[in-house]
């Protein structure tokens, strides 16, 4: 079975928040990859609004027709935007303001309680729970003892580790992905993953029996902007010929 691609849109949103106006907008952006046809799209709603912002979630859940998967940090006030806004599935993922990025998985095995409460509550609001967790053996039991559905393996050591070279280090993120995701579906939990794929190193994950779903922001978004410009120059040649 294909692996199936989730979009994730934050950094057109970095773009537009670089000058806080209203372009360009994630949310055109998503309703053009799905016209691509990747068969979902992501966005993480950051405490700190840093890309993604409410509005953008509330017009997503209007116009995307894949799924709207919405990436978020387990605390009381996101749990609640998202019981009113209803995404198809929400990814819970650990959040600190200073990261750059997300940096790796939820530590589920030390928040049990706070997790199943959590998980609960948007389960019960038929809103599908998926947790973003480091491919270990107590994080995936853990995942199945508070009650999620899906389970997203973080990639991103991977990622790094193809950047580098270090191909022993690829293999054995490759091989705990592959042994983490046989374990999972065993519990009964759906997989996901993602966090740093790109062009190159995409290929190895999405092999791996098991996995329904990959997400990917940066690099699609990257790649978006450079085979763009072409367009986007000639286009603004054009506007200045006719004034
Ligand atoms: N999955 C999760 C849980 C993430 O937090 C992110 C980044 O927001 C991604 C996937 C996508 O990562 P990237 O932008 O590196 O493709």
């Amino acid at each position: 079975m294909t692996v199936k691609l989730s979009v994730n849109i934050d950094h057109i949103a970095t773009i537009r928040e670089a000058r806080k106006i209203r372009e360009p907008d994630p949310v055109a952006a998503a309703l053009l990859a799905e016209l691509a046809g990747c068969q979902g799209i992501t966005a993480h709603l950051r405490e700190d609004k840093r890309h993604i912002q409410d509005r953008d979630i509330r017009l997503l859940r209007g116009t995307v027709t894949t799924k709207l998967n919405l990436e978020m940090a387990p605390t009381n006030e996101m749990v609640q935007f998202a019981v009113n806004v209803q995404p198809d599935m929400v990814t819970l993922v650990p959040e600190s303001r200073t990261e750059l990025t997300t940096e790796g998985g939820l530590n589920v095995a030390a928040k049990v309680e706070e997790l199943a409460k959590v998980i609960m509550t948007l389960k019960n609001n038929d809103i599908a729970v998926c947790l973003f967790i480091d491919p270990e053996t107590e994080q995936v039991k853990s995942a199945k003892k508070v009650g999620a559905d899906f389970v997203e393996f973080y990639t991103g050591k991977y990622a790094t580790a193809c950047d580098l070279g270090s191909l022993q280090e690829v293999d054995r993120e490759i091989a705990a992905i592959q042994d983490m995701t046989v374990l999972a579906r065993k519990y009964g939990l759906r997989v996901n993953a993602g966090h740093g794929l790109n062009y190159r190193n995409v290929g190895p994950i999405a092999a791996i029996e098991g996995i329904e779903e990959i997400c990917i922001g940066h690099s699609i978004v990257g790649r978006a902007v450079l085979t763009g410009m072409d367009k986007a120059v000639k286009d603004m040649l054009q506007a200045i010929r006719e004034s």
